[in-house]
C-alpha cells in the first residue's frame, strides 16, 4: 500500500469523518466547525526529522498488521472478520458513512458476531438479539467493563467517573451515588418540581406569540432539559454561562465530540503524531480546560455559601456529596475529584440524550398524523380540563408510553452504546473471546431489523407494543436504548417519564403544525452526530393555542 493513499485515509477520518452537528439554533449558537490545521505537506517540510518517525511507525504498523492477519487466517475459533487491509485494517470498510449503518451493512454478510480492525485495534461487533442479550445478561459479569481512550482518561479525571470507569469497587460506589443522590426518588419531588415551572413559562411564552409564529422546538427542548437537570444537580442559581472561553452548549458540544475518540485510540504509533499535527490534542487540552474551568466554578460557589443550616430539600446534588466528603461516616467518602467526575457524567450523560428524545418524538408525531390525533385524544381525554401544568399526570397515558418506546426504537440516541469490555477470556456463539477485548453492540441496527420487527419495521407505529411483555434491556434484547446489565443506563426509568411529562405538556396545551404549508412527508428527518444521534436540522413547527370549544 502506498505511504500517500495511507496519509489520505488518516488526514480524511481526522477532518472528513468529525460528525458535523447542526447548531440547535443558527442565529444565536455559535456554531462548531472543524479547526484548520497545518496540512501534511507542510508538516513533512518543516518537521524532516518527524517525518522520518512516521514512516518508520507506518512500516512497524504494517509488519504488525500483517503478522496478525496471517495469524488469523489460521485461527478459526475467531469471529469472521471482512478481509483487512494492512495498517488500516477495516477502515476503509466504514468510511464515508455513519459507523453504526455500515456495521449493519457487514453483519449482514459477516453476521451477528463479527471481528472489525480498526488500524491495529480490534472490535467484536454484535448485531442481534440473541448475541445481545449473551453480552448484556448471560455474560454481563465478563462483559462488563469499559475501554480506556485517550479521550475519556483525561474527561473524567483518570477514570473517575461512572460511564467510562472500568469495573471496580469505585464505580459501583459513584453509581449508587448517582442513582441514590440524583437520579432516585429523593430528588424526584425537585426535578418534578423545576420541570413544571419550566414548562409552565414556556406555555406561557408560546401563548404570548402572535398566530403562524414558527418557533425552534430543538432549542426550547434543550433549554428545559438543561434547566431541570442544572437546577437539580447544580442549585437554582447555577451558572448558565462558564466566566470564561466558549458558552455552554459549544463547550459541551466540544466534549461530546471529543469522546468519539482519536486516531491515537486505532493508531498507537502513528496516531500519537497524527493527533499532535492536526491540532486534536490541543482541542482535548482546550475542551477539558474549559469545562474543568466551569466545573470548578461550580463546586467553588457551593463551598463558598456553607449548606449546614439548609434543609435536605433545598440542597441539591453538589451540596449533597460536598457533605458526604466532609464527613466522618462510615459510608463512601468521595472526594473533590470525584465530584467532578460525576457532574462530568451528568452534563455529558444526562442532557443530550434526553434533548434528541424529546426531539425525535415530536418529529415522528407531526410526520405522523395518525398517532398525533390518537395521542392528543389520549392526553386531553385522561388530563381532563386542567388549568396548571403541575395538575397533569401521565400514569395513565398508555398510547403516550408506547410512542415514546417507539421513538427510542426508531431513533436509539446511542446506537453503538458504550463500547463494553470483556474482563476474563471468555466463549461467545462458540469463538474465542479474549480478556480486554472491546465489544460494540448494534443497538441501532438490532432495533430496526425486519427479522425481528416485522415488515413495518422502518415505521412509525407505537402500536406494536400493545401486549409486549418485559423490560428492554433487561429480559428482552429486540431494542436496547439504555443497554443493558450493570452498565445500563442507571436512568433507564426516570429518563422515560420526563420525556413523557413534556410531550404530553406541549401536546395538552397546544396543536401543532408543519411550517410553511410543508407536507408530513417533506419533514427533514436525516440524522446528526455520532455518539449520540440527534436530528441534523432543527425541528421547527408552528403551535396553535388549543381551542376547547372545538371538541
Ligand atoms: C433518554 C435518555 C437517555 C438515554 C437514551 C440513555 C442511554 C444510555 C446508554 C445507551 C448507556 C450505555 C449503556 C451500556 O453501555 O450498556 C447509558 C449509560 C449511562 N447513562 Fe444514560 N441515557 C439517558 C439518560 C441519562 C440521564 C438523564 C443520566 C443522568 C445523569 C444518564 C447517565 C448515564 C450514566 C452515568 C451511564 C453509565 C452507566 C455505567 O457505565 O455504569 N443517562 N445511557
Amino acid at each position: 500500500m502506498r505511504l500517500d493513499i495511507i496519509f489520505i485515509h488518516l488526514y480524511w477520518l481526522d477532518y472528513k469523518y468529525r460528525p458535523t452537528r447542526v447548531s440547535q439554533n443558527p442565529t444565536t449558537a455559535p456554531s462548531y466547525h472543524p479547526k484548520p490545521s497545518m496540512d501534511i505537506l507542510t508538516i513533512v517540510q518543516q518537521w524532516p526529522i518527524t517525518t522520518a518517525l512516521v514512516i518508520f511507525s507506518i512500516f512497524y504498523i504494517f509488519l504488525q498488521t500483517l503478522k496478525s492477519s496471517n495469524s488469523s487466517i489460521t485461527n478459526s475459533s475467531l469471529p469472521p472478520c471482512p478481509p483487512k487491509l494492512p495498517v488500516i485494517g477495516n477502515l476503509h470498510h466504514i468510511l464515508g458513512k455513519p459507523r453504526h449503518e455500515a456495521l449493519w451493512q457487514l453483519s449482514k454478510e459477516y453476521g451477528p458476531v463479527m471481528r472489525i480492525y480498526i488500524g491495529s485495534k480490534l472490535f467484536i461487533i454484535i448485531s442481534s438479539p440473541a448475541m445481545a442479550k449473551e453480552i448484556l445478561k448471560t455474560q454481563d459479569h465478563v462483559f462488563c467493563s469499559r475501554e480506556s481512550f485517550k479521550a475519556t482518561k483525561r474527561l473524567t479525571y483518570n477514570f473517575l467517573d461512572i460511564a467510562f470507569s472500568p469495573h471496580n469497587t469505585h464505580w459501583r460506589e459513584m453509581r449508587k451515588l448517582l442513582v441514590t443522590e440524583f437520579i432516585g426518588p429523593k430528588r424526584a419531588k425537585l426535578s418534578s418540581h423545576v420541570l413544571v415551572t419550566e414548562i409552565e413559562s414556556i406555555i406561557n411564552d408560546l401563548s404570548s406569540y402572535s398566530p403562524n409564529t414558527e418557533v425552534n422546538l430543538s432549542n426550547m427542548f434543550m433549554e428545559i432539559v438543561k434547566q431541570m437537570v442544572c437546577k437539580v444537580a447544580f442549585g437554582e442559581k447555577y451558572r448558565r454561562q462558564p466566566v470564561k472561553g466558549p458558552s455552554w452548549d459549544v463547550m459541551l458540544e466540544e466534549a461530546m465530540e471529543l469522546l468519539n475518540g482519536s486516531v491515537g485510540d486505532s493508531f498507537p504509533i502513528l496516531g500519537f503524531f497524527i493527533d499532535q499535527f492536526s491540532g486534536w490534542n490541543r482541542r482535548l487540552n482546550d475542551g477539558f480546560r474549559n469545562l474543568d474551568g466551569y466545573i470548578d466554578a461550580l463546586v467553588d460557589d457551593h463551598l463558598k455559601h456553607d449548606s449546614g443550616d439548609m434543609s435536605e430539600e433545598d440542597k441539591d446534588f453538589i451540596h449533597t456529596i460536598l457533605d458526604m466528603s466532609k464527613q466522618n461516616a462510615s459510608g463512601y467518602q468521595p472526594n473533590h475529584a470525584d465530584l467532578k467526575a460525576l457532574v462530568m457524567d451528568i452534563l455529558t450523560g444526562g442532557i443530550d440524550t434526553t434533548v434528541v428524545t424529546l426531539i425525535w418524538a415530536m418529529s415522528e408525531i407531526n410526520k405522523n398524523t395518525r398517532v398525533m390525533r390518537k395521542l392528543q385524544s389520549e392526553i386531553r381525554t385522561c388530563a381532563g380540563k386542567i388549568q396548571k401544568v403541575s395538575e397533569l399526570d401521565t400514569t395513565n397515558m398508555t398510547y403516550l408510553k408506547m410512542v415514546v418506546k417507539e421513538t427510542l426504537r426508531l431513533h436509539t440516541p446511542a446506537p453503538l452504546l458504550v463500547p463494553h469490555v470483556s474482563i476474563s477470556q471468555t466463549q461467545l456463539a462458540g469463538y474465542d473471546i479474549s480478556s480486554s477485548t472491546v465489544v460494540l453492540i448494534n443497538a441501532w441496527g438490532i432495533a430496526r431489523d425486519p427479522c425481528t420487527w416485522g415488515e413495518n419495521a422502518a415505521e412509525f407505529y407505537p402500536e406494536r407494543f400493545e401486549n409486549v411483555d418485559g423490560d428492554f434491556g433487561r429480559d428482552r434484547f429486540e431494542m436496547m436504548p439504555f443497554g443493558g446489565g450493570r452498565r445500563s443506563c442507571p436512568a433507564m426509568n426516570t429518563a422515560p417519564t420526563n420525556v413523557e411529562f413534556v410531550l404530553a405538556a406541549f401536546l395538552y396545551w397546544f396543536d401543532w403544525e408543519l411550517p410553511g404549508g410543508m407536507k408530513c412527508e417533506e419533514l427533514n428527518m436525516e440524522n446528526g452526530g455520532t455518539l449520540v444521534l440527534g436530528k441534523k436540522v432543527p425541528l421547527c413547527l408552528v403551535p396553535k393555542k388549543h381551542n376547547w370549544e372545538d371538541d
